[in-house]
């Protein structure tokens, strides 16, 4: 088959696609470009969000594989084929380093390192009251493969973990696999949240979840509560949390994405004593290992076997 790699990547970042993509396939044709072969002989579209209107006209395209976890930036193409199907990138290295992440946040959070580190700034030797993870209840929004990982990983490391995900209620099991509490559904939510010390974002970027993280959610929290927000800027509104930091309700923000990336230079987030600013970097697609993950879907594709980690457009994810 053919396979075209579209994307946002840089020389060396397609170069190093195109190798680890090429070693995992080496039955398949990958192209860099189109125009190599006619536009209806190619069957799949291997992405990184790639520019709106990259993949309009391929009228023999069968599977869009992203390389990315969240397809956000992808489904917002009006030009996106229609009735194409669409996978996400789902990879256990890719989950493992978001839970690193997610896991450094945390005990940074916990034991008042961010604090230590703006005492460092002003020569201040105070050591604060230190507390138990099992004294620091955690709240991960969204249950999915992402926030499933990091939960079961801050739950083996000591926290009370809470993982909330929308839907209804009914829907949710509501025991604890691998000691995490698992709830879904709005009222759930408000429960969660009034007993959380730390909130870690990782929900996909629907419409429903677009803002969601706004004034009303941060004051359920208790004061001085911290917020981690690893999946989307747009479920932030900034303006509600500089508020919610302003008066004490957020104690400290990690965040590592935002509604316009790069982060521009005048943001006030950048130099807020009490946000720290990671540049996207949570956990990147690694091409090692995701080369995998794309051969194998592709395989399925070929063999008209069932394909994995299919995106329901309706839903957004
Ligand atoms: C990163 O944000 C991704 O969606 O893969």
């Amino acid at each position: 088959m053919n396979l075209l790699l579209a994307g946002d990547l840089d020389a060396a970042e397609r170069a190093q696609w195109a190798d680890e993509l090429r070693r995992a396939m080496p039955g398949h044709r990958l192209l860099l470009a189109r125009g190599e072969v006619a536009d209806a002989a190619i069957a799949v579209a291997i992405v990184a969000n790639p520019p709106p209107g990259s993949l309009a006209g391929l009228p023999g395209l069968r599977l869009i594989q992203s390389l990315w976890a969240g397809v956000d930036r992808l489904l917002a193409d009006p030009t996106l084929p229609a009735g194409v199907a669409i996978a996400r990138m789902v990879d256990p290295a890719m989950s493992a380093a978001m839970a690193e992440t997610a896991l450094w946040a945390t005990l940074a959070l916990h034991r008042g390192f961010f604090g230590y580190a703006r005492q460092q700034q002003a020569a201040l030797w105070r050591p604060q009251a230190q507390q138990r993870a099992d004294e620091v209840p955690v709240l991960v929004l969204g249950h999915g493969q992402m926030g499933g990982t990091v939960a079961r990983r801050l739950a083996r490391q000591g926290y009370p973990v809470t993982a909330w995900r929308r839907g209804s209620p009914a829907a949710s099991a509501r025991s604890a696999p691998d000691g995490v509490r698992l709830l879904a559904g709005g009222a759930a939510l408000a429960d969660a949240l009034a007993s959380a010390r730390i909130v870690i974002n990782l929900l996909p970027l629907t419409p429903d979840t677009r803002g969601l993280i706004d004034a009303r959610l941060l004051t359920r929290l208790p004061q001085g509560a911290g917020l981690v927000n690893l999946a989307r800027g747009a479920h932030l509104v900034d303006a509600d949390l500089l508020a919610a930091l302003a008066s004490g309700q957020i104690g400290h923000a990690v965040l590592d994405v935002f509604h316009t990336e790069p982060l521009p230079a005048d943001h006030p987030y950048w130099c807020h004593p009490r946000v720290t600013v990671l540049p996207h970097a949570a956990a990147m697609t690694d091409a090692r290992s995701a080369a995998a993950v794309v051969a194998r879907n592709i395989e399925a594709l070929a063999a008209g076997a069932p394909l994995r980690d299919l995106v329901a457009r309706e839903a957004g994810y």
